[in-house]
């Protein structure tokens, strides 16, 4: 193959990418694929012609890694009748993140995209994500699962559970905007060239929107809602590994930049409640003889005090001198994100003993492991938002 627009790359990562490019393409598409040679030719097509309907400069840059099903030919077949495609084989590396920075280094447009190449992300998506950018402020817009309209196809329960697991752990953990947003595992979205030009990019694994979000520090962010779909054909290459390197990515990402002392603090103070608990429940149930909701309420209570203090005298201590009016607030906030908590976990409790005859202490340490921790750790999160762990 002689065209311009077949590259064959041998030993290079690119792990920037280039600067902004004379040309007056607008928006550059990476698709990245290994093995997808049997949706390919259609997914190209139809990518294509939605572009088209937005009038507008664009390019398409497949990135394969020498798939074995020659997923490479494939697109490069279609070089002539898509004159706005390039394919890239890339014969030495692997990996989906690498891929995607791999054909933004060699694109030329202001805005980059990322879709992935086997039929799952609904291509006319694309046009819903390029035009958030004609607010002018925008840098990062991102197809989410998870907002209204949007969703997953078919996916099984695990796969739902994790994912959802993982979105929910993002947005406790990631710092200021990044933890608003829906859907940070999203592999479809489109990113303003200049904020990420000259910028080093290590993403762990699939997660290169985290790893974009928390390098160029935006805020400026919007979401469209897309319906995730079926495969057309294939296995999704992800793997339970990907989820690890997500976490060990969310905790880089998370301990890096910030102060790392205050987060092993809030975890601590979250843990003390949650012993402290423990240690009024059994006190008054079991050595006191009280009745059941009231000793769990009074030890839900003394476990929220416990927090509240903690957290201010030493978690964040020093941090924006506070005035007794926002103490007052704070304790009436804290009071309302971990009181409802504890309403749940009452009704929990009874549920337990009551209609499953459960030991009362079981069901007590049931809710206690199972709800509390993360409940804690949203409320007092959501309760000390304004300040950054
Ligand atoms: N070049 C290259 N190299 N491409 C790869 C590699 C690789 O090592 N691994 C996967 N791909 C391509 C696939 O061919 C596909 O086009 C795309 O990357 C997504 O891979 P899947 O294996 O299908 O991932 P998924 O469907 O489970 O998850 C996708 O969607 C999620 C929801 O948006 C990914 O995009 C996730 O990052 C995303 O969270
Ligand atoms: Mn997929």
């Amino acid at each position: 193959m002689d065209s311009e627009r077949f590259i064959e790359i041998r030993d290079f990562e690119a792990m920037k990418v280039a600067g902004e490019k004379t040309t007056n393409v607008d928006l550059s598409v990476v698709i990245p694929t290994f093995n997808e040679s049997y949706g390919i030719s259609r997914i190209l097509r139809a990518l294509h012609s939605s572009l088209e309907e937005l009038q507008i400069n664009f390019e398409i840059i497949l990135v394969d890694d020498d798939s074995p099903d020659s997923t490479w030919k494939i697109a490069a077949d279609l070089i002539e009748e898509i004159p706005e495609l390039t394919v890239i084989r890339r014969l030495a590396s692997k990996g989906l993140a690498t891929a995607v920075i791999c054909g933004w280094h060699y694109s030329n447009g202001r805005l980059l995209g990322v879709m992935d190449g086997d039929g799952q992300h609904p291509v006319e998506v694309i046009k819903d994500l390029f035009n958030t950018f004609s607010e002018d402020r925008n840098e990062v817009a991102i197809a989410s699962r998870y907002l209204p309209h949007g969703g997953i196809k078919k996916w099984s329960l695990s796969r739902r559970l994790l994912s959802r697991g993982a979105q929910t752990l993002g947005q406790l953990l990631l710092p200021g905007a990044i933890g608003t947003i829906n859907d940070p595992m999203s592999g479809f979205f489109i990113v303003k060239r200049s904020i990420i030009t000259e910028t080093e990019l290590d993403p762990v694994g699939y997660k290169i929107l985290l790893e974009i979000l928390a390098r160029s520090q935006t805020n400026k962010i919007q979401e469209v809602p897309y319906v995730f779909l079926e495969r057309s054909s294939g296995k999704s290459k992800v793997a339970l590994s990907h989820y690890i390197s997500y976490l060990r990515h969310l905790l880089r990402l998370r301990i890096q930049p910030l102060r790392s002392r205050a987060l092993v603090r809030y975890l601590l103070v979250t843990a003390g409640a949650l012993t402290l608990d423990a240690v009024i429940f059994f006190w008054l149930f079991d050595v006191n003889n009280w009745n059941l909701t009231r000793s769990a309420a009074l030890a839900g209570e003394g476990g929220i005090l416990f927090t509240i203090l903690l957290h201010d005298l030493w978690t964040f201590a020093g941090r924006p001198v506070r005035t007794l009016t926002d103490r007052i607030r704070r304790l009436v906030g804290v009071h309302i994100a971990l009181g409802a908590l504890m309403f749940l976990r009452l009704l929990a409790i009874n549920a337990f003993v009551n209609w499953f005859s459960l030991d009362p202490l079981l069901a007590f340490l049931l809710t206690l492991t199972v709800v509390m921790p993360g409940g804690h750790l949203l409320g007092s999160r959501f309760s000390w938002r304004n300040i950054r762990v």
